[in-house]
């Protein structure tokens, strides 16, 4: 028989030293040959390495599927990545709809797509503030004053010889006061007068708090703020500068945080306790779902992953009233961290290893076009009932992911991946929690103590119940 085909996955510059170490040793203790179609596939895990890099290159040929953990936070791999789909490269994520669709506009989407079982928070995106009131108006323009004079000014060995070039100083000024004059008209013409909170509060949120004031476009946990009355919103508001935020009705309390994970169309929720220190943020339980409410989560999941072409994605929703609310799913990157995931960690690695090399062995088609407008269409039409819209992003995500063929190919080739990691784990899953402790933000004296502690964890609660938390999802 012919020798196997390499297919190589490439992982974009990451921190996640735990994932790129588990995801390589789980793969060398399987050592697999895949089969797909009569042929045989062997994986090689690469890294895209950062260069000098010519347009025009054509980056598709590095490797078969690429892994962005990046491109959020480095600007040369962002570019580095629209050039890659550029040259029609298999992403894991859509490069594009990552660096462009933000908090907002998913928020929109989704609330389009709703099982009418569930709701969606009332959110609204506020103008931003700046340009400001009279008095910190005042405020920016004596400290913009004193910067220019300050740039301006050379000192001297002595007093004598020190200048202020005030032409300089005058005239900055004075285009300043241009600019801020045109500002001001910009401000007259396109912004709402009057007192756009207090209706907003009223009109929208029926006076109720607490509310959350979030920015409109997300990006690594700062910047939400629980309100609890009118005069707090006016305090933070007044200090949101020139930056877009949206207001949204606090789901409190609520009686479950499902974080989920979303691997291409394996969705596996966890219970989320953001109170918490960053390293225990997920709970070890396995939450044990309801079937139906798991199927309607799984179907956002799957949409919002779908429609923007991610296929590595988290998704937060708060469960309230037997509803569910979803508040957070444009993080196409999520936090895959040994330290964080813990209990849940084996799965995800099992997790990548299929999809990662369902893209990569099959080729797939990771579909560059979005099909907003067949989607948007849908969801726009006023007459349509919300079950229907909802059953459409369903059965279209559904083919997105080709859930079919991908259940064909775990079933050829991943039978038994639980029993294996069962056995990885323990042969070697140990080195996995000392390379945690090695780079983590721990403080090294206390390295022995959070070893025992994650060791603890996985040995009492994950070992005992191990193919529980090897599933997806486990039902009531
Ligand atoms: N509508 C809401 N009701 C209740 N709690 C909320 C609501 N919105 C946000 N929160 C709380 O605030 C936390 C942070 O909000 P959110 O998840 O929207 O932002 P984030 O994680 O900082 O976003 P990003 O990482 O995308 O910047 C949530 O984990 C939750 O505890
Ligand atoms: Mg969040």
């Amino acid at each position: 028989m012919a020798a196997p085909i390499t297919r190589k996955i490439a992982l974009m510059a990451s921190h996640d030293w735990t994932l790129r170490a588990a995801m390589r040793e789980f793969l060398d203790f399987l050592d697999p040959t895949l089969t797909w179609k009569g042929k045989k596939y062997r994986l090689e895990l690469i890294r895209a390495i950062a260069k000098p890099l010519e347009v025009g290159t054509d980056l598709s040929k590095m490797a078969d599927l690429f892994v962005d953990r990046t491109t959020h936070w480095n600007p040369y791999y962002r570019s580095w990545a629209h050039q890659a789909m550029n040259s029609l490269a298999r992403m894991v994520n859509h490069s594009y709809t990552f660096a462009v669709y933000d908090k907002h506009s998913t928020y929109d989407i989704m609330s389009l797509s709703m099982h009418p079982d569930d709701r969606f928070p009332k959110t609204v995106l506020l103008p931003q503030f700046h340009p400001w009131s009279d008095d910190q108006k005042k405020q920016a323009w004596w400290e913009f004053e004193q910067r220019l004079i300050t740039e301006n000014t050379t000192l001297g060995f002595d007093e004598h010889r020190r200048q202020t070039d005030w032409d300089k100083v005058k005239s900055a000024l004075e285009s300043a006061k241009l600019a801020d004059k045109r500002e001001e008209i910009i401000r007259e013409h396109f912004y709402e007068a009057g007192d756009y909170l207090k209706d907003t509060v009223e009109k929208v949120f029926k006076n109720r708090f607490p509310l959350y004031l979030k920015k409109a476009y997300g990006g690594g946990g700062g910047k939400v703020y629980r309100i609890d009355s009118l005069e707090e919103l006016y305090q933070r508001y007044d200090k949101t500068g020139d930056e877009a935020f949206h207001l949204q009705e606090g789901i409190e309390p609520f009686d479950v945080f499902y974080r989920a994970m979303g691997i291409g169309p394996i969705i596996f929720p966890m219970v989320f306790q953001p109170d918490k220190p960053h390293h225990e943020h997920y709970s070890t339980e396995k939450p044990a779902m309801d079937p139906q409410m798991f199927h309607r989560m799984e179907s956002y999941v799957m949409f919002i992953n779908s429609y923007h072409r991610w296929t590595y994605n988290s998704y937060e929703c708060l469960l309230k009233d037997g509803k569910l609310h979803p508040i957070d799913f444009a993080n196409a990157c999520p936090d895959s961290q040994f330290i964080s995931l813990h209990v849940h960690f084996p799965l995800l690695v099992c997790s990548l290893m299929k999809w990662l090399s369902f893209c990569a062995v099959t080729q797939k088609d990771m579909k560059i076009d979005l099909e907003m407008t067949r989607y948007l269409k849908f969801l726009n039409a006023p007459k349509r009932s919300q079950i229907k819209k909802f059953e459409f992003c369903r059965k279209n995500s559904e083919a997105y992911f080709e859930i079919d063929t991908f259940q064909e190919f775990c079933e050829e080739n991943f039978k038994g991946i639980e029993d294996r990691m069962i056995q990885y784990y323990d042969e070697k899953f140990d080195d996995i929690i000392r390379f945690a402790m090695e780079f983590s933000n721990f403080p090294e004296t206390e390295h022995d103590k959070f070893y025992h502690q994650y060791r603890e964890i996985m040995e009492k609660q994950w070992r005992p119940n191990a193919r529980e938390y090897l599933k997806p999802v486990i039902f009531k």
